[in-house]
């Protein structure tokens, strides 16, 4: 086990423990308490301690060797414990008392609880499920949280009913999470506030990460969450914000949730597989290579052209690689593969170590050679496709490849449609400047992957296609009639 990383021990710099403060310095808020709840070596502990020279402040820290290192620097205001965060809510409580003005402040560990999992960390809470959810979003990761998000949640809960800021370095996706679950929750808080960090610069991370901000020092109905353009410079940038239960990334773009309804056409991932190397094949003039370098040979059935998240975001449809597919549909047996395709059987079974090695739980009690997301839908000819991963919207139509429908890695996007001519119809009406308004306000573009199915989902196409003055030729191509938008012009305001 991996100590550091399942700590999350990446000390503030002090130049960055400075803005911080600078920031919280020009806030009309004077704390009686501050709370660090991982303080490590104290860089922010110590900044807050300059400024805010009569507040009580408590630091807490599960590492000894930062505690022996931080003792001596503190002033007589401040008290450090060597304790873990998860079982000190009661202490806190204590150290508070009947205390009013509370400032929680620090960068507490950015690790998932997945990733502790998988270096079978233990720096959990003790409630780990913290959104409630169960079988299927457990299992597929939406319940995959941020240590840092459990500890910054946990002191929302417990102490925003007082006079509370809470200000943290954080992941920009944790931050946006918190706001999201807040706003569901119809929670009362007087300002929220963004700034983005450089986390290349400060922590050498390849990660979107932010100085949030939580102002619970008025209980208003405010659903609004202000973006800045950076901690340095600190210049307002734009609002996102909860509309009618909708998160819209920039408020100012909210007249386009006018399309905000429900794709008549589903989007789905691409094949899930965590195969790559034994999957996934390279066609060298003809010949197939394995990710081990290996030469394959199997029967043509199973192989079908790929294109991957690089190739759709850069318009590169040359396909260079080819995927095996095992499954027609989730859960088909891969026996018979067997006695009909002995080839394909054997370069199964020779490689099942790599298979039986896949950590998602997915995969569990599944056929031995299980992939996901596929279907019907995987089979049909022609897709539109756009990529998860990158900040462009470019959705792009793909033709199958000598008789075969190509098929996406799991980080792309797609619809799939048995004609060419539907395709292209649809393919217009995404490209439009309506769609590509709507999908700029909704899209998170700081996440790691933006463009996700949901928003897309949420695409009503008949809208589109009345906007664009196409609803007849939408009707008699899908035999539908176009249904009004959910909602109407007034609704569509942010209080
Ligand atoms: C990202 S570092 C930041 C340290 C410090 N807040 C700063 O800004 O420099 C996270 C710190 O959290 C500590 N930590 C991790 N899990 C903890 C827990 N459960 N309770 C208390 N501290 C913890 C780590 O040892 C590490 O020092």
């Amino acid at each position: 086990m991996n100590k550091s990383k399942e700590l999350g021990d990446f000390q503030t710099p002090k130049e960055l423990a400075q803005l911080v403060i600078e920031i919280l310095r020009k806030k009309d808020f004077i704390p009686d308490v501050i709370i660090e709840p991982t303080c490590g070596k104290g860089s922010i502990l110590l900044e807050a301690e300059k400024y805010f020279k009569n507040s009580n402040i408590l630091g807490i820290e599960i590492q000894r060797v930062y505690v022996d290192f931080l003792f001596p620097l503190i002033g007589q205001n401040t008290n450090i414990v060597n304790a873990d965060f998860f079982n000190s809510i009661d202490f806190i409580k204590n150290f508070i008392d009947n205390n009013e003005n509370l400032l929680f402040i620090g960068n507490p560990p950015w690790v998932t609880n997945s990733e502790l999992s998988s270096i079978n960390g233990a720096n959990l809470p003790k409630k780990s499920n913290i959104d409630d959810l169960r079988g299927i979003e457990a299992i597929t990761g939406k319940s995959n949280f941020d240590i840092c998000e459990s500890i910054i949640m946990q002191l929302i809960s417990e102490f925003s009913d007082r006079q509370s800021v809470f200000a943290f370095l954080c992941k920009t996706a944790v931050a946006r999470k918190i706001m999201q679950r807040l706003w569901k929750k119809d929670f009362k808080y007087k300002n929220a506030e963004l700034y983005p960090v450089d986390s290349q610069k400060y922590f050498s991370a390849a990660v979107d990460s932010c100085f949030f901000i939580l102002d619970c020092t008025e209980k208003k109905s405010v659903t609004t969450l202000k973006i800045f353009n950076s901690i340095e410079e600190q210049k307002f940038i734009i609002e996102s914000g909860f509309i009618n239960g909708i998160y819209i990334t920039d408020v100012s773009k909210k007249d386009s949730l006018e399309l905000y309804g429900k794709s008549i056409f589903t989007w789905h991932n691409g094949i899930k597989h965590d195969s790559a190397k034994i999957l996934e094949l390279k066609n060298d003039n003809g010949i197939l290579k394995n990710g081990k370098g290996e030469i394959v040979d199997v029967e043509n059935e199973f192989l079908f052209p790929l294109l991957k998240s690089s190739d759709i975001a850069n318009n590169n449809f040359e396909i260079e690689r080819e995927i095996l597919v095992t499954q027609k549909y989730i859960g088909e047996s891969t026996d018979y593969i067997k006695n009909k395709f002995p080839k394909t059987w054997s370069y199964l079974e020779n490689n099942e170590p790599h298979f039986c090695k896949r950590k998602s739980v997915i995969y569990k009690n599944k056929p031995r050679f299980a992939i996901f997301s596929v279907g019907d839908y995987t089979f049909k000819p022609y897709k539109i496709a756009i990529s998860g991963l990158y900040r462009n919207l470019n959705f792009v139509l793909i033709e199958p490849k000598n008789g075969k429908p190509v098929m996406l890695d799991d980080t792309c996007n797609y619809i799939s449609f048995d004609d060419i001519e539907s395709a292209k119809f649809v393919f217009t009406l995404l490209q439009s400047d309506v769609v590509k308004e709507y999908l700029s306000a909704r899209i998170s573009f700081d996440s790691k992957r933006p463009i996700t199915t949901e928003i897309l989902n949420s695409i009503n196409l008949e809208k589109v296609a009345q906007l664009k003055d196409k609803a007849n030729d939408f009707s008699s191509l899908f035999k539908i009639y176009i249904s009004p938008s959910l909602f109407t012009e007034s609704e569509l305001k942010v209080v």
